[in-house]
């Protein structure tokens, strides 16, 4: 891979600064100062220092971010700005949310540039659980906790098995093994109910206890083991 590549790829700089680091001699392969941006890197086993740092090369990140009200699950909005506005640092890494939390939506986010796994996740054959905190505008019936668990019809197909536990008159917690659009809202909607507010407690075995609203950090090894094992 180009040096160049390398370390914009690696978050050192866009590809204009990194070749302006590398004119400036502040970029050594395994120990050499190297001037050319086309010199040919092997990223599996070629040691490369900026500022005499080793910079560690990564295909792919998985960041969660514990996403507040206001920003859109996408790329690019009209009216929001993108989740990806709150983790500018991983700008030269292209990274892409995992399925969609609505603007209004708050809790746990996963992007990645990994588009495989994102796949993977998102396929209603992997059935991910995802946990939602929901507030409605009425007293909840126990009669949901059936209904819930027996599937009710969106998009003209029954929804799979969910787990709904009412906590009290207006605040249930929601487990689904899928995702479609709205689904939560939609499927408090087919019972009269509205959602006032909704947060993703956990996505998978993700959590966002650790993280203010706002706050992201980058996934352990082990728990990116975890997710691809899915
Ligand atoms: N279901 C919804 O209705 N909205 C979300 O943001 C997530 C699930």
């Amino acid at each position: 891979m180009r040096l160049d590549k390398f370390l914009a790829n690696s978050g050192v700089g866009t590809r204009s600064e990194v070749k302006r680091f590398i004119k400036d001699k502040r970029v050594k392969v395994n120990g050499e100062v190297v001037k050319s941006d086309s010199f040919n890197v092997d990223e599996t086993k070629d040691v490369v220092l900026f500022d005499d740092l080793e910079v560690k090369y990564k295909e792919f990140y998985y960041v969660l971010l514990n996403k507040p009200k206001g920003y859109v699950s996408a790329a690019i909005d009209n009216v929001y700005p993108p989740v990806t506005d709150l983790i500018p640092e991983y700008a030269f890494a292209k990274l892409n949310p995992v399925g969609r939390l609505d603007v209004d939506t708050t809790g746990a986010l996963l992007l990645t540039n990994d588009g495989d796994l994102s796949h993977k996740l998102i396929s209603p054959k992997y059935h991910v659980d995802k946990v939602y905190e929901v507030e409605v505008d009425k007293k909840l019936d126990s009669k949901l906790v059936e209904a819930f668990k027996q599937g009710i019809e969106l998009d003209g197909e029954p929804t799979f098995p969910a787990e709904l536990i009412i906590i009290n008159d207006k605040h249930a917690e929601l487990t689904l093994h899928q995702g479609k659009f709205h689904q939560v809202k939609r499927m408090f909607k087919k019972f009269g109910y509205n959602v006032l507010s909704l947060n993703r407690k956990a996505f998978a075995f993700l959590t966002v206890n650790d993280l203010k609203l706002g706050e992201h950090r980058e996934l352990t090894i082990e728990e990116e083991q975890r997710l691809k094992s899915l």
